[in-house]
């Protein structure tokens, strides 16, 4: 197989290594922020879950710029497989929303604190400040932050179900692609 070849068909250990760990710390947050301001009564205790939920966000972000840098110099690989154009179309959407999803979840939580008028200190290593209270920013920040967390439950809803539906049905390398070097 020609180096090109094997450029467009496979994820190198780099793109697998960020898509898997930016994956579990994605869903682990989207399901944290749920639990936050769905299922957690006011208190004490649920600042200090959110100081938490903020600061892990901030280094998701960190390692997310780095995650979405390299797969926008790389590129997009080639389908592992023929698909009809509305799958082609709907999983390259899917991703893009995913990727977009991986820099504003973190970044709308920033400026809704930012704005909110509350700091964000990153496990004492570093702590973004405050910035002046500015409702209206505050409110947008927010509502980008719980309306981009329920796109990307639908958005990984598919991705989820199209890489199943790829293993177990079509039997085909999508998933396997992912996982190890083919
Ligand atoms: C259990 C959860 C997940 C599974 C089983 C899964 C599976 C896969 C598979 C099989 C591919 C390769 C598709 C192809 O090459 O055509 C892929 C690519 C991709 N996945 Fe996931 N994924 C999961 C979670 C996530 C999450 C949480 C995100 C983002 C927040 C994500 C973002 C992406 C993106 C952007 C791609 C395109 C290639 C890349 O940039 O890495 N995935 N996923
Ligand atoms: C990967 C990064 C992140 C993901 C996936 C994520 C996801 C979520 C989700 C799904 C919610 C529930 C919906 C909502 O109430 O808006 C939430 C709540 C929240 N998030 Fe995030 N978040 C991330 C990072 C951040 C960051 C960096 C901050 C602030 C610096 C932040 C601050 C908050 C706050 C204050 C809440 C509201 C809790 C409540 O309503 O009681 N998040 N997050």
């Amino acid at each position: 197989m020609s180096p090109n070849l094997s450029k467009t068909t496979t994820y190198d250990g780099i793109s697998r290594f960020n898509h898997w760990i930016i994956a579990v710390a994605i869903i682990g947050m989207i399901g944290f922020g749920f639990y936050l301001s769905e299922f957690l009564e006011s208190g004490p205790g649920k600042g200090q879950l959110i100081g938490i939920q903020k600061a892990v966000g901030v280094l998701v972000l960190i390692f997310g710029l780095w995650r979405v840098g390299y797969r926008l110099k790389q590129g997009f690989l080639e389908d592992a497989t023929v698909m009809p154009t509305w799958q082609r179309l709907t999983s390259k959407l899917v991703h893009i929303v995913l990727l977009a999803g991986i820099i504003v979840m973190p970044l709308s939580g920033i400026i809704g604190s930012y704005f909110g008028g509350r700091t964000t200190s990153v496990f004492g290593l570093f702590t973004i400040p405050a910035g002046d209270k500015v409702e209206a920013f505050s409110a947008m920040g927010h509502w980008l932050h719980g309306a981009c967390g329920w796109l990307m439950v639908g958005a990984l809803v598919l991705h989820v179900a199209g890489a199943l539906k790829h293993h177990f049905v079509d039997h085909d390398s999508t998933l396997t692609r992912m996982i190890r070097q083919q």
